[in-house]
């Protein structure tokens, strides 16, 4: 039902307007003078109101202006008197709905109580119009934001680096994989750099010229392609890159390109070439190696039975002890590599690490056999066991750790450590030579490569690669890190006991 609030002073007048309200429909609510009227159009909040102009106190025009104010969407229809014509204008000026002149005719009521409905309905249907206009507003804008955020996200948390330039070539785009690719911050790279300052000389412009060719996966494309790109510290890193013209309305605006690392690509590539080589070089060395050894027993032989019989001419004697001496190396060098071809299978047992490099240490009995070389040792407590061939381990610790010895030339430190590190557990050398150069670096595991010349240290080149094979057969990797001047630091790293 809808609620009406009746006001007029006259009791007589309220019940006559209020039976003709009744029959129509409406909840009347009356009051008898303006401050009256107010308290219960506060309360009730009655859409609807009829009005007499003149009432005790406060004016109908004041009450008016004070309904306005609480609901300027009431529907407030004024009562005036025969003469009050004037006083009827000036309410509709201060936006009464209409206005009806005593005696109220029952008809005219209704028809004018009718018209206020239907605009109170008109009213709330705008309202709920516009109210849902702003809904639907704001949730395509939630959608909007959501859509832009959702996209963001993904260049943003896209695995693969992301760049993306303006015709020109300056970067309007630099994602974090970028920044974890190329060392750059997005805040230096951003408006500030040129595409041209990623890449090494000459290799932007080509790669733009190849992508408006159309010649390499369409117009306006550049399908996956390996390229160098140029890393803040000015080292080149190996990617794959594939790019994309940006057009708005047919003119070219700028361009994408997603970068992927192929850096541990490369790496794992590097490592199989090389595990090959020393398989099948091996086998080479081995076959060899195993020819050799007959000619070199009878050369032996020979050279002891001549002996004997010029035992009795120093000349000749000291040239045949010459001749076995150095056949003797021979022998020992046909030796190492049948010891590095040997592809016996580890006998792996549980052992302490420290238990190895302490046993190899043994061995090799510093100080009397490394003068003037500062040994240390650190051994994490309770690492557990790892499960290798003692013997074979041992050996690959003392490879690096003459190695190390033999590159310091009699002067400086050489520190051992020994520790669990995840699912690992590693032994760390780390000496204070010379270092080595990155040329170095990349061969040291190679069977046959030595950098050593002179005679006292004259190296065969199969230390490391020894020692890569069986770290390898046991399911672990050596790192090594190196800088000419600094020294270096070889990690021997194996699985904690897994088998
Ligand atoms: N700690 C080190 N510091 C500097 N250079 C090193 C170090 N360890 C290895 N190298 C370099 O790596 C090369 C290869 O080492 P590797 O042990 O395989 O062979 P080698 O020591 O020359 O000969 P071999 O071990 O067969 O007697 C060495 O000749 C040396 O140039
Ligand atoms: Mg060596």
């Amino acid at each position: 039902m809808t609620k009406l609030l009746l006001v007029d002073d006259e009791a007589s007048i309220r019940n006559l307007l209020r039976m003709t309200l009744e029959m129509d429909g409406y909840e009347v609510l009356e009051a008898t003078d303006g401050q009256e009227a107010i308290n219960v159009f506060e309360k009730e909040s009655p859409e609807l109101a009829l009005l007499d102009v003149k009432l005790p106190g406060m004016s109908g025009m004041e009450v008016l202006e004070r309904i306005r104010r609480i609901n300027p969407d009431a529907e407030v229809i004024m009562i005036t008197g025969h003469g009050d014509m004037d006083m009827a204008i000036e309410c509709l000026r201060r936006e009464a709905s209409n206005f009806l002149i005593k005696p109220v005719s029952e008809e005219l009521l209704s028809l004018s109580l009718k018209r206020s409905l239907e605009k109170l309905n008109l009213k709330k249907k705008l309202r709920q119009y516009t109210h849902n206009l702003e809904t639907l507003v704001r949730e395509a804008n939630i959608e909007l934001e959501r859509a832009y955020t959702f996209r963001e996200n993904i260049i943003e948390n896209s695995p693969d680096a992301l760049v993306s330039i303006r015709k020109g070539g300056e970067i309007i785009l630099f994602n974090s994989a970028a920044e974890r690719l190329l060392g750059h911050s997005k805040k230096d790279v951003v408006g500030k750099m040129n595409i041209v300052d990623l890449y090494p000389p000459g290799v932007a412009k080509k790669i733009m010229k190849d992508l408006r060719s159309g010649d390499f996966g369409g117009k306006g494309l550049l399908q996956k392609r390996e390229v160098q790109i140029l890393h803040k510290s000015g080292k080149t890193i190996p990617v794959y890159i594939s790019a994309a013209l940006l057009f708005e309305g047919g003119q070219e605006t700028g361009s994408v390109g997603i970068f992927t690392d192929l850096s541990e690509k490369k790496k794992l590539e590097k490592h199989l070439i090389r595990s090959e080589k020393l398989s099948s070089l091996g086998k080479l060395a081995a076959g060899i190696a195993h020819e050799m050894n007959q000619p070199l027993t009878g050369i032996l032989t020979f050279a002891s039975v001549l002996m004997k019989k010029f035992s009795k001419d120093p000349d000749t004697c000291k040239d045949l002890e010459v001749i076995i001496r150095e056949t003797n190396r021979v022998r020992g060098i046909v030796q190492n590599v049948l010891d590095f071809s040997r592809e016996t299978p580890p006998s792996k047992k549980p052992v302490q690490v420290q238990e190895i490099v302490q046993r190899a240490l043994d061995i090799m009995s510093p100080p009397t056999n490394f003068p003037g070389i500062d040994l240390k040792t650190g051994f994490q407590p309770n690492v557990p066991d790892i499960l290798v061939d003692a013997n074979q381990m041992q050996q690959v610790v003392m490879n690096i750790v003459i190695n190390a010895v033999e590159a310091m030339h009699g002067r400086g430190s050489l520190t051992i450590r020994t520790r669990s590190s995840g699912s690992n557990v590693e032994i760390e050398l780390k000496d204070s030579g010379p270092g080595m150069s990155e040329e170095t670096l990349e061969n040291i595991f190679d069977p046959f490569f030595t950098a050593k010349t002179s005679f006292d240290a004259l190296g065969m080149g199969l230390g490391l690669a020894i020692s890569y094979t069986i770290v390898k057969n046991h399911g672990g990797e050596i790192l090594v890190t190196s800088r000419e001047d600094t020294g270096s630091t070889f990690t021997i790293r194996l699985p904690l006991l897994s088998e």
